[in-house]
């Protein structure tokens, strides 16, 4: 019985000095560069599309994966067809100038 008493401390010294466990950051959207990420977060999409997790709208890669050319992105953009994705509610047409909107549609469209 006193061994354990002896060991104690031990442990709890131990016990001090283990790592706390990582604290769990939401993974950061991985494939979005900085340039298109600003225009994202200019044009408020961020607040419904994200790359890794179904928010309002679907994730970039789930649009990705329609294959749409970027002309048809910007056009999808501009005046949204919510038939297109069945269970989201209609995305408000977003009014993004052209040279930015084909940045984001280019890199829509290399994404997947
Ligand atoms: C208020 C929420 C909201 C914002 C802000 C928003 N979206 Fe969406 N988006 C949606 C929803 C919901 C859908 C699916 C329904 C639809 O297409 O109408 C969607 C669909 C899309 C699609 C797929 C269109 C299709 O027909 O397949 C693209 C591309 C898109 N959004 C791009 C953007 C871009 C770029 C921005 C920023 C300029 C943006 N969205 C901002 C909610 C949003």
């Amino acid at each position: 019985m006193k061994k354990i008493f002896a060991l104690l401390p031990i442990v709890l010294l131990l016990a001090a000095f283990t790592p706390a466990p990582k604290p769990v950051t939401p993974a950061a959207d991985p494939v979005i560069p900085a340039d298109v990420q600003a225009l994202l977060d200019k044009y408020g999409c961020t607040a419904c599309h994200s790359a890794t997790r179904k928010l309002v709208g679907p994730v970039w890669t789930a649009v990705a994966a329609k294959k749409y050319s970027v002309k048809r992105i910007i056009q999808l953009v501009g005046k949204p067809e919510p038939a297109n994705w069945p269970g989201y509610p209609p995305m408000v047409a977003q009014k993004v100038p052209k040279e930015d909107l084909t940045k984001i549609a280019k890199w829509l469209v290399a994404l997947n």
